[in-house]
């Protein structure tokens, strides 16, 4: 009972702090995404963020690519389970036709809202695997990924860099489709995110994520807690 009110009063005292800020962004929404390798922590990290916002009072949407709800959940059938032979490039259209259904049917709609939306993977995935991973030209998936939002860049990407020798542990030994890939593979896809953090500063923070679940959402804390 006692750490609870604790905690309360900590978030408080945080919201006190950086109210101007959060005012401003409950207003036009906030979008941030999650990034890095299969088994590096995103989704773990996602809930513990999307907790802490709501406990702030914060309204927000949890969602993930692919397969959002409705149309999203039937492509990502597909794009994990499929066990046919699947094209690199039919697998890039397919994850950015799912894109494109996320972003206008529920990622703007929500934005236009004030809702903070937390997104587990996005843009940058399809540039680190089918890119990075695959060998589609990077330069061409730019131009889709922007004809699949519309443009919209999220105010906040955090990549959560492991190993792949870390992350294979994490997955373990149930694989998804996309997960099976051989460990190559996973080195560029790990390469691909870092580049893309190196080329976009601002808006793409790394954590270095073999450390303590507690302690990578502190940092994800600060990063949210940073942004103006
Ligand atoms: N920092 C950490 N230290 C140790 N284990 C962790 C850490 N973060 C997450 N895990 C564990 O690793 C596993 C994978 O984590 P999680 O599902 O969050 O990763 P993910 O990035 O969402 O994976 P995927 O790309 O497959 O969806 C889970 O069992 C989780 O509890
Ligand atoms: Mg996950």
């Amino acid at each position: 009972m006692k750490i609870s009110v604790n905690v309360q009063l900590l978030n408080a005292l945080v919201y006190y702090r950086i109210k101007k800020d959060w005012v401003r962004i409950m207003r036009q929404g906030l979008f941030i995404t999650f990034e890095g390798v299969d088994g590096c922590g995103k989704t773990t990290q996602i809930k513990l963020l999307d907790e802490y916002l709501r406990n702030l009072g914060c309204e927000t949407l949890l969602t993930r690519e692919p397969g959002a709800k409705g149309l999203g959940e039937k492509l990502r059938e597909i794009l994990l389970n499929y066990d046919g032979n699947v094209s690199s490039k039919c697998e890039s259209f397919l994850f950015l036709a799912d894109r494109a259904q996320h972003v206008d049917c529920i990622i703007k709609p929500a934005l236009e809202k004030g809702i903070f939306v937390l997104c587990d993977r996005h843009t940058d995935s399809t540039i680190a695997y089918q890119g990075y991973g695959r060998g589609v030209d990077i330069e061409e998936l730019k131009n889709l990924n922007n004809l699949a939002t519309g443009e919209l860049k999220p105010d906040l990407t955090i990549v959560f860099d492991v190993d792949i020798e870390t992350s294979a542990k994490r997955v373990g030994k149930e694989k998804d489709r996309m997960e099976s890939a051989g460990i190559e593979f996973f080195e560029r896809v790990r390469k691909g995110f870092l580049e893309i953090a190196k080329q976009e500063p601002e808006r793409v923070k790394v954590i270095d994520s073999t450390q303590s679940i507690e302690s990578i959402h502190e940092k994800v804390l600060e990063l949210v807690n940073g942004l103006k």
